[in-house]
């Protein structure tokens, strides 16, 4: 117990719970939950509230599945994650994650009931206030790919909704804890390449002004949902697949600034700003709400392997790591919301959109990704990173526990 505060004893802990992670919904798991919650309270909060870098996950339930929060807690410790997305604003994950220093973006869709003042305040009283401090919720996210979809009346509640939100938060003093953004597609843009000549489609141009103007007055991220998974899936024969995946390759040119780009997800960022600034605003920041890699899809559906999905992630999570800016913001390191925890099992369309879990409903991963959480604790000579790699063992409970054990005594 001496060495609590140290460092490798911590990435020790942290990399034996996560090989011993399981929810069979025995007595076992049970006592294995307590021992997680055990080092989650002795090290996750140090880690989560001083950790610079910030690698987040999109924590979705659609799924029949899934184990109880409590139990995710745990298994978000485990990745070193300290940042979590959810679709909606469950009372139950909140609760579960009191204490934890996690940081919460939530979301509300109902966006026609949230452009009403009265109920934007209702809705915050009730699913925000309650749960702060204890649950660090620092955003809340109005509608989801609204301006990309079909949906008139949304898009005409978006804005109202956002800024009802807002006001909510300001009468109720939270304003300064509490972000209101929203999350789009990258297929607002008419155009994202080459990155320098971003652009916002025309028919979008109408909601964009205006919401831009918002975000950048109370000083709010524009948050994207980016897949090149989708580009390479289109078009595998003309889209370099160690381009998406963040492997070596030339690199893209950009002759609108001369910029190189090494891979699709830091073009399309760049696209982003480019589009903004054309419309007046270099004030916003962007981050990307959700991104990632499916391990299996149907026959048609090119690209989606367990090899593919591990290597975009893991290249992700070091870059993350890394504190790596894009080749237009070098100085804004990269913000991520990896989708997703777990595979859903009742999500529609195609196959790979029930495969995007790095987690099976189990608890075990579903890929290696060949990739050292303990890379985004606060340890000041974790500057390379661990390549090698780390198997997921099975093992029963009685061993699981002794090395637990053991690594919270060593
Ligand atoms: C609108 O939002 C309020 C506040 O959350 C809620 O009580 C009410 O049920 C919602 N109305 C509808 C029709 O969903
Ligand atoms: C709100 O967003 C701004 C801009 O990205 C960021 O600097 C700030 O830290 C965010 N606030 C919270 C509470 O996360
Ligand atoms: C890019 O580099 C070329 C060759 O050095 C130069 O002629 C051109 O002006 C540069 N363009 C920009 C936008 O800097
Ligand atoms: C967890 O689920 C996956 C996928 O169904 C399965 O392959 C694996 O064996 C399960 N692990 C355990 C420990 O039950």
């Amino acid at each position: 117990m001496r060495a609590r505060d140290d460092a490798p004893m911590e990435r020790r802990m942290i990399a034996a719970a996560r090989r011993f992670l399981f929810f069979d919904p025995s007595s076992s798991s049970l006592l294995l939950c307590l021992l997680l919650s055990l080092l989650s309270a002795n090290n996750g909060i140090v880690s989560a509230a001083n950790a610079p870098l910030k690698f987040g996950i999109n924590y979705g339930q659609i799924a029949n599945n899934l184990p109880h929060p409590a139990q995710v807690s745990g298994l978000i410790r485990s990745l070193n994650a300290n940042r979590v997305k959810l679709y909606d604003a469950d009372p139950a994950v909140l609760t579960a994650f009191a204490g934890t220093g996690v940081e919460f973006t939530i979301s509300n869709g109902d966006l026609l009931n949230m452009s009403d003042a009265g109920n934007a305040r209702a809705w915050v009283a009730q699913n925000v206030q309650p749960f702060l401090p204890d649950t660090r919720i620092t955003c809340v996210i109005l509608g989801n790919e609204v301006l990309s979809g079909t949906d008139a009346a949304a898009m005409q509640s978006l804005l109202p909704a956002m800024q009802a939100v807002h006001q909510a938060l300001v009468d109720l003093g939270l304003d300064g804890q509490v972000n209101v953004s929203t999350s789009q597609s990258v297929n607002v843009l008419a155009s994202s390449y080459p990155p320098s000549a971003g652009a916002f489609r025309e028919e979008v141009v109408q909601y964009m002004r205006p919401l831009l103007d918002f975000l950048a007055e109370v000083g709010s991220p524009f948050l994207i949902n980016a897949y090149p998974f989708f580009a390479y899936k289109a078009s595998p024969g003309s889209v370099s697949l160690p381009y998406v995946l963040f492997e070596p390759n030339p690199g893209a040119h950009d002759p609108g600034t001369n910029l190189t780009y090494d891979n699709m997800l830091y073009a399309q960022i760049d696209a982003v700003y480019a589009a903004m600034e054309a419309m007046g605003h270099k004030d916003i920041a962007v981050r990307i709400s959700e991104t990632g890699w499916p391990s299996a899809g149907d026959a048609d559906e090119v690209g989606a392997t367990v090899q593919n999905a591990a290597t975009y992630n893991g290249n992700l999570m070091k870059r993350v790591a890394a504190g790596q800016g894009t080749p237009l913001r070098p100085d804004v390191p990269v913000d991520v919301l990896v989708f997703a925890l777990f595979n859903e099992n009742m999500k529609n369309g195609q196959a790979s959109e029930r495969n995007y879990g790095l987690f099976y409903p189990n608890g075990t991963s579903v890929y290696d990704l060949g990739f050292d959480a303990a890379s985004f604790s606060p340890s000041p000579r974790a500057s390379g990173f661990s390549s090698s790699s780390k198997p997921t063992m099975q093992m029963s409970f009685p061993v699981g526990v002794v090395v637990l054990l053991a690594a919270f005594l060593l």
